[in-house]
């Protein structure tokens, strides 16, 4: 182990994640009816460019006969999906003048694509401070990550970042309320597994997420949605407030929360790290989550801020050749910024 530790350092000396550019940012207005909302996203993105994303996101990784075995199970989902987003979902077929199939498979294949490390920290004043990195071993995700402002009566309600075709969101911040990221877990199983789950009527996560960011009043009333609304998967939502004490990691099971660890700053937990694993079991192979809290650590509690946050996020290899987008954001002030990461070679 000592040994690793030391090579994990010789390598983030020598090789450097760096910051990439921003994202383009996208309007969804809430006020216009659900299937005219993403209409934006046609001046962005070419249909071209989402049917490849889809082509490699979806379906390269899935065998011939579950192909097959999908379409009926899409098809039943299009009467399922709860109103606002399958309304959605329609109208971004349309415009992109495509079979709505398409775009439902290419939402469940986002679903799958949060591997990644989170960290809610709190400095010793009792600000709060959420960051996230998105890894996915596919890079052309970093050909359609975009910044989402979600606005109501000319009002930015909420702020996300996703990828172009996905109306769920991974990452998100309701100003002065809370900040929410989303966390694979998953044990085994495979993307289309969760399908059966949907027909079921469970919530997709990041469907979750983004819901909760447009419902829930304060920071209580999310953690309490994130927790308990059935899911169509396992997964972690990180959740950050805006009063000192307000942090939590949820392990999400389908049906409830399988554990809650909030942060507990008199008693030395000022931070909390999530990776893609259970933070109650050892993680031997988890560099990640080691790597974030060595160098939180080494910043400490007195000087951790948005600077240092991003500072722990760039740490090889906590930031990888996967890392999509860098996320750090504080729900107080509010401050929110994403960069696309690029990973210099050695
Ligand atoms: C969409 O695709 C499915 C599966 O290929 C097909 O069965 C269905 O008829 C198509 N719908 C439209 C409107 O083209
Ligand atoms: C994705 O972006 C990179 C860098 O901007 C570019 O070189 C590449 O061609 C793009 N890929 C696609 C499929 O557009």
């Amino acid at each position: 182990m000592a040994i690793i530790m030391v090579e994990l350092w010789i390598i983030s000396l020598t090789a450097f994640c760096i910051a990439d550019v921003s994202p383009p940012l996208l309007t969804v207005n809430l006020d216009l009816p659900p299937e005219e909302r993403w209409a934006p996203l046609v001046e962005l993105f070419n249909i071209n460019l989402l049917r490849q994303v889809a082509a490699e996101v979806t379906w390269s990784m899935v065998p011939k006969w579950v192909q097959q075995a999908v379409i009926p199970i899409v098809k039943a989902l299009e009467k399922y999906m709860p109103p606002p987003y399958g309304k959605e979902i329609q109208g971004m077929a349309s415009y992109y003048g495509t079979n709505i199939s398409n775009i439902i498979l290419l939402n469940f294949a986002y679903e799958f694509t949060a591997f990644c490390t989170s960290v809610i920290a709190q400095d010793s004043k009792g600000n709060l401070y959420h960051g996230r990195n998105l890894d996915y071993p596919n890079g052309i995700l970093r050909n359609v990550t975009i910044d989402v402002s979600f606005i109501r009566n000319g009002k930015e309600l909420y702020r996300g970042t996703t990828f172009a075709g996905y109306i769920g969101l991974w990452t998100g911040q309701s100003s002065k309320t809370f900040s929410v990221t989303g966390n694979e877990r998953s044990k085994e199983g495979h993307w289309w597994e969760n399908l059966i789950a949907a027909v079921m009527k469970n919530m997709p996560a990041g469907w979750l997420l983004r819901q909760t960011l447009e419902e829930a009043a304060n920071f209580q009333e999310a953690v309490m949605r994130l927790s308990t609304v059935p899911l169509i998967t396992d997964v972690y939502y990180i959740i950050g407030g805006v009063h000192p004490g307000e942090g939590v990691v949820v392990t999400r099971d389908r049906r409830g929360p399988a554990d809650i660890w909030p942060l507990d700053p008199l008693n030395g937990g000022w931070y909390r790290v999530e990776a893609n694993s259970d933070h109650w079991l050892p993680a031997p192979r988890d560099y990640r989550r080691f790597a974030a809290r060595w160098t939180l650590n080494r910043i400490g509690h007195d000087n951790i801020n948005l600077e240092t946050l991003y500072k722990v996020l760039s740490v090889v290899p906590v930031c990888n050749r996967g890392t999509i987008y860098t996320t750090v954001m504080s729900a107080a002030e509010p401050e929110y910024k994403t960069v696309l990461r690029k990973l210099l070679p050695e």
